[in-house]
């Protein structure tokens, strides 16, 4: 596996690859990789020739400097995990490279209809900076393809739009969300629960679950009523519940108790300082 941190190191290995016109598929992570990360490379690899990584926390995306601070920095660990995957190239920019005149004169990417609902609600500003590094990422490695995992939906609509938007050249490809053994959804966030948070944290994929089959069982079709239910017992818990919901998978609009698809119920909560994010499907036919 190759590592670059420069744009010239990075441009003539992917030059190379283009003139023997090998097809590339990125995989865009803020690093501290687990399964659920390796799960995305397993998918590139089945898709293209050759497989790019990135590696950039990126500090745009972090509305909390003190969640910027406490994010995992495990470069050593990745790198080494990544050797033994099939990555072949490894892209580690520094801040300074990605934001050559500092943060503030950035020029910044804005996707309308995602600051107000959901994540963008509770963290402003978090999806004009994801939306921006990745774009850059895109014109950096104009890859034919990304992967992204279904574990962040609204940050996986998010970039469909924007690729649409701008008529970008690459696919957008979705990947099913990796869970533990015990349903929790795998996210370097994990490793900063403590280990009572840790044991009460698969509940939010069990109410999850649990108002998916009351759904897909017809025994309930208030899904007002349904969510409230689920975010009593998850604050009772001792769950701070930013937000549980079901909405149209589509837009991520509201839908009222008589649309029966395309539905997904989404859940936002802290347990602590670590807010956990999950989704699934609700596929009613
Ligand atoms: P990060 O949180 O590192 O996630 C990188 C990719 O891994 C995202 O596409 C995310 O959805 C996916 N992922 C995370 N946990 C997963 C899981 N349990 N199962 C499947 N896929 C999972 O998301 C970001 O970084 C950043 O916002 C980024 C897109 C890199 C822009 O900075």
């Amino acid at each position: 596996m190759q590592i670059e941190s420069s744009l010239n190191g990075l441009r003539a290995r992917l030059k190379s690859w283009r003139q023997q016109q090998q097809t590339i598929a990125l995989v865009p992570t803020m690093g501290n990789l687990h399964a659920g990360h390796l799960s995305l490379l397993e998918k590139a690899r089945t898709l293209a020739d050759k497989v790019v990584v990135s590696i950039f926390i990126n500090p745009l995306q972090f509305d909390d400097p003190t969640d910027l601070a406490a994010y995992p920095r495990t470069i050593q660990a990745d790198i080494q995990q990544l050797s033994q995957s099939e990555c072949d190239l490894l892209f580690t920019p520094d801040p300074d490279l990605m934001y050559p005149l500092g943060q503030a004169n950035q020029t910044k990417i804005q996707v309308p209809g995602v600051d107000d609902k959901l994540c963008g609600l509770a963290r402003p500003g978090h999806f004009d900076g994801v939306a921006t590094v990745v774009t850059k990422l895109f014109n950096v490695i104009q890859p034919d393809m990304a992967i992204f995992g279904e574990k962040d939906y609204q940050q996986l609509l998010l970039i469909e739009k924007l690729v649409t938007d701008l008529n970008l050249s690459l696919n957008i490809v979705a990947a099913p969300t990796c869970r533990e053994a015990d349903g929790l959804a795998m996210s370097s966030r994990n490793s900063r629960l403590s280990e009572q948070h840790r044991q009460k944290a698969p509940m939010l994929y069990q109410e999850l679950v649990q108002i998916r089959d009351a759904v897909l069982a017809k025994s309930n079709r208030d899904y007002a009523a349904l969510c409230q239910a689920a975010r009593e017992r998850l604050t009772k818990a001792g769950f701070d519940v930013d937000y549980l919901e079901i909405r149209n998978e589509n837009d991520l609009e509201n839908v009222g108790d008589s649309d029966i698809k395309p539905l997904r119920v989404l859940v936002a909560a802290r347990l602590g300082s670590v807010r956990l994010i999950d989704n699934i499907p609700i596929s009613l036919s």
